[in-house]
């Protein structure tokens, strides 16, 4: 059997071949059996057997609920039927379209003498007359799912599918190269969760091991006082994370080291720059500065720190930005920016080398603005349709402020669930979707298995992204990290 070509997914796929063409073969080989609805097998519910053609009304019925069901939620469906009724077909196509789903067929060409033959060596062949009919009904069928309106058209048992809108071949440009500033970092684990048992540092320590041994550039830290609920729960543990990286920093010799991103509001905008800088002399210089407006009132209130409104805040990002650079600078002297002015300029020790200040935040008026004006890199949403939009509205921002965009490296937070086969992806999303639907959840999350995310990651690297910030959903131990070696390998390009 051949690989199965990269379809859409979730997808509506309604096999077409007749008896013993291998159609059933094909969708167990490829989907859960859940995502499977197949006549015969339906047949065996509601009458005596796979074989009982009595209960065929009924099998046809149950089956037109479970698909249209199934596209409702958007979930995967796989149509197991002799898939040559055109009727059947297009009210299949109909459901699809209504859902918002790609609609794929796939047409066994399975040989004539060898669906003969498999068939007569079952149980209980199906009649040479009628098999002979489907076999020659075929090639109409063939031409008649030309004019359908289908998505996809596979020929398993011959060459690609025909067309693959949407698919990352299809879409994916020539190769460029990543703009080679100093926050590209090719893959970097930004831990976002700490299940770190009854020892926190060793656990730590293991993590930041594992990510250098898997080929990540770095390592970056939630800011946060309070777990957010994206991510788990309240009394979960949220580290502070620049004593965290000051342990990491000890016990680390290659991995970058910053947070994505710290809240401006969180520190005097001087006592962060004093606070990375001595990061980066204490780790040799290996530090990056994620720096955001901050979104979350909660825990500025449960802290006793101010959150002033948006506008005030953007204000402030600035200000820190300008504050940072003022007191990395060589030199005493005093500094008078348009945002901020400052007497003096002592800050000792002075970073080892430059620290590239990242902007997270994608909003597009001013976050983007702020970015363009003075950031080394900006982080943006990872999706690639959003991506673009936002790459196109910052290249803008970058053209009104006179900088070169390729001085701003593009980096995108990645959250994506990663599974060793079709079931356990599956297990996961469900698992993990809390009440969002599984399938915004699976595509928010690009849930697939590991070839899946090395084409996306290869896809943003083309498109120059310098750095992916890659969190997982499920981290629990240094395992889940070396599984991720191929990411690394295909942002890195080695
Ligand atoms: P299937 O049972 O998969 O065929 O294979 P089908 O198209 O779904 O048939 P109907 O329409 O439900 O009747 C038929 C036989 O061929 C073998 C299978 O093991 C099964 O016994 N087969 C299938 C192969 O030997 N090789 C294959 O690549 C596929
Ligand atoms: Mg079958």
């Amino acid at each position: 059997m051949s690989e199965l070509p990269r379809l859409p997914d979730p997808a509506v796929i309604v096999l077409v071949g007749p008896s013993a063409s291998g159609k059933s073969t094909w969708a167990a080989a490829h989907f859960r059996t859940v995502e499977i609805v197949c006549s015969d097998a339906l047949r065996a519910v509601v009458g005596s057997g796979e074989h009982d053609l009595e209960a065929t009304v009924e099998a046809f019925e149950l089956l037109n609920l479970i698909v249209a069901g199934r596209t409702k939620r958007c979930l995967t469906t796989v149509i197991d039927t002799l898939g040559l009724d055109q009727a059947r077909r297009r009210r299949y196509l109909q459901l699809a379209r209504a859902a918002g789903l790609p609609a794929v067929v796939v047409v066994m060409r399975t040989p004539a003498a060898e669906c003969r033959r498999r068939n007569a060596a079952r149980d209980r062949p199906v009649p040479a007359a009628a098999l002979r009919g489907q076999i020659d009904r075929l090639s109409t069928v063939v031409v008649e799912i030309q004019a359908e309106g289908w998505d996809v058209i596979v020929h398993e048992g011959q060459a690609e599918p025909d067309n693959t809108p949407g698919l990352p071949s299809a879409t994916r440009p020539s190769p460029g190269s990543a703009p080679d500033n100093s926050a590209a970092m090719g893959l970097v684990l930004q831990i976002s969760r700490f299940p770190w048992g009854a020892d926190p540092a060793e656990w730590l320590v293991g993590i930041a091991d594992a990510a250098q041994d898997a080929g990540f550039g770095g390592i970056a830290l939630m800011d946060h006082l309070i777990q957010i609920p994206q991510v788990g729960r309240a009394w979960e543990p949220i580290p502070e994370p620049f004593v965290t990286l000051g342990l990491l920093a000890g016990r680390t010799s290659r991995l970058r080291l910053g947070t994505l991103v710290s809240p401006v509001t969180f520190r005097p905008a001087g006592v962060l720059a004093k606070t990375v800088a001595t990061l980066d002399v204490l780790s040799g210089g290996r530090t990056f500065c994620g720096i955001g407006a901050g979104w979350w009132d909660r825990e500025h209130a449960a802290y006793g720190v101010p959150f002033p409104a948006a506008k005030a805040r953007l204000d402030q990002l600035e200000v820190a930005i300008q504050t940072c650079r003022a007191l990395w600078s060589p030199g005493t002297k005093p500094y008078r920016g348009d945002r901020v002015d400052l007497p003096e300029t002592t800050c000792y020790p002075r970073p080892i080398s430059p620290i590239p200040i990242i902007v997270g935040g994608s909003g597009e008026r001013r976050t983007l603005r702020i970015a363009a004006h003075s950031a080394d890199g900006c982080n943006l949403p990872s999706d690639l349709e959003t991506l673009g939009r936002k790459v196109a509205t910052l290249r803008r921002h970058c053209a009104d402020v006179g900088r070169n965009p390729d001085e701003v490296t593009i980096t995108v937070l990645d959250i994506p669930i990663i599974g060793a086969d079709r079931d356990q992806v599956a297990s996961k999303v469900e698992r993990l979707r809390g009440r969002t639907a599984a399938s915004a959840f699976a595509r928010r999350h690009h849930a697939g298995q590991i070839g899946e995310h090395v084409d996306r990651y290869r896809v943003l690297a083309e498109r120059g992204v310098g750095t992916v910030f890659v969190s997982l959903p499920d981290l629990l131990g240094p395992a889940d990290i070396h599984a991720l070696a191929p990411l690394a390998a295909a942002v890195t390009g080695v």
